[in-house]
């Protein structure tokens, strides 16, 4: 039903749904997402053949552009983005390395993300269709180089240039590792990995930073401005945060022993079993399916991440506990990707960085979506709960 039926069945009512768990926001043409059946599609693509058969770079385009491109669409796809991967030397020298010593590398990218707009200043030509496209390509190009230089800067390594001759999920690995190993050349099955993980990020419907992006962009703010505003919204532990708070429940959990104790406390009401439950599937979230198939192959790598076991004795108690099955609670995307991010050797300051890479093309289909929708600003109304009218009291008599 559209918005102007709504309005002429019910004139001036207003529905309070704090946190919109059940609001519409817009409607969306480019993931489906079936939380009951555990289904997730890219424009009506299943994610487990998009993880299968696909690339990260492939599914960006077919998330912003509807379709999947054909060869020749692909390679120009493709060298377009790779031709962008260089940020601007300022970027790095001034505004990069002005941060403190410390600095997490998600602050960084939030930061170095916003600053963008700045480099470009075509980038408020938002209605010019090629403008707009340039800059989906510079973003998307970006992030990476963005992302390794933040966390070489957090840890006091220099700055690896992008090597264009590397596809983009090796060319991020090299960017990231290089200098600590000389000879660097990325394992094929951990860029593969990577790739995956990228394909499974990329998108996922109107989640609390695609929301981000959407208001942002429904008032015309640039692309760079409007994903700024996107990353920061994933900077919130609650959001890009959850594989952290898995890697550390599972650290602190130490042996499988401890692992029922453990269980009968988060029944308890005591503490919450990171990596499980999810606002809208409510059955096994697909993209966790995947990644614990990826983790196995990561494994057989870089040697199991010693927290492996805990996290499978884990899954198979709750599975089997009817505290879990009632409320519906299984595990999520994030129960095995801080596993295999620890296992690569990504410090945990750099888990939100990697959700960010990917979903720049998520946002940014939404953004473009949000524009040739003509979308209205967002403006939600609010239920009043303060003080009636009083008056002026001066600062003497108070
Ligand atoms: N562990 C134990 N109990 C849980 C968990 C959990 N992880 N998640 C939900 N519950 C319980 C709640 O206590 C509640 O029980 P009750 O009915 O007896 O009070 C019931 O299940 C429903 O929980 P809600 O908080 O109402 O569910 P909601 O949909 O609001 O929460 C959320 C979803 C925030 C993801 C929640 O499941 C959670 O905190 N999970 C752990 C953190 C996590 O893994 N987050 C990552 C989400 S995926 C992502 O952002 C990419």
């Amino acid at each position: 039903i559209s918005s102007d039926a709504w309005r002429s069945i019910l004139p001036g009512t207003w529905f309070f749904d704090a946190g919109l768990t059940t609001t519409a926001m817009t409607e969306s043409a480019i993931t489906y997402l079936d939380g009951d059946g555990g289904v997730l599609r890219y424009r009506g693509y299943p994610i487990e053949q998009l993880a299968e058969e696909s690339t990260y770079l492939e599914v960006a385009y077919l998330l912003l552009k509807g379709e999947l491109p054909n060869k020749v669409q692909y390679d120009a796809w493709v060298n377009d983005i790779t031709h962008h991967t260089f940020i601007h030397e300022n970027v790095r020298k001034r505004f990069l390395e002005g941060f403190h010593y410390d600095a997490h590398p998600m602050g960084m990218l939030v930061s170095a993300v916003a600053a963008l707009s700045t480099f470009y200043s075509d980038a408020k030509d938002i209605h010019n269709p090629e403008v707009r496209e340039k800059q989906i390509v510079r973003l998307i190009a970006k992030m990476p180089t963005l992302a390794a230089a933040a966390h070489r800067f957090s840890v006091g390594m220099p700055f690896v240039y992008p090597d264009n001759e590397l596809p983009f999920p090796a060319n991020f690995l090299s960017m990231m590792w290089k200098v600590a190993e000389p000879h660097y050349k990325a394992n094929p099955v951990l860029v593969r990995a990577i790739d995956v993980l990228f394909i499974l990020h990329a998108d996922h419907e109107q989640n609390c930073s695609t929301t981000a992006m959407r208001t942002a962009g429904s008032a015309h703010a640039d692309p760079y401005s409007s994903a700024a505003a996107a990353c920061a919204a994933l900077y919130g532990p609650r959001h890009g945060g959850a594989n952290e708070a898995v890697v550390r429940m599972l650290t602190e959990i130490g042996s499988i022993d401890n692992v029922d104790a453990f269980v009968e406390s988060v029944k308890a009401g005591k503490t919450r079993l990171q990596g499980f439950g999810h606002r809208v599937y409510k059955n096994y979230d697909p993209r966790a399916r995947i990644i614990k198939k990826v983790a196995y192959d990561v494994f057989e790598v870089t040697g199991k991440n010693p927290l492996l076991d805990i996290a499978l004795k884990l899954e198979e108690t709750a599975l089997s506990d009817d505290y879990f099955i009632s409320r519906k609670l299984y595990p999520n995307v994030d129960f095995y990707s801080g596993l295999i991010y620890q296992a690569m050797g990504f410090p945990i300051d750099m888990f939100p960085v990697l959700f960010a890479i990917p979903r720049i093309s998520g946002w940014l289909s939404h953004w473009s979506e949000l524009l040739d929708q003509d979308a209205k600003i967002v403006r939600p109304r609010q239920l009043y709960t303060g003080a009636p009218e009083r008056n002026y009291v001066t600062i003497e008599q108070r």
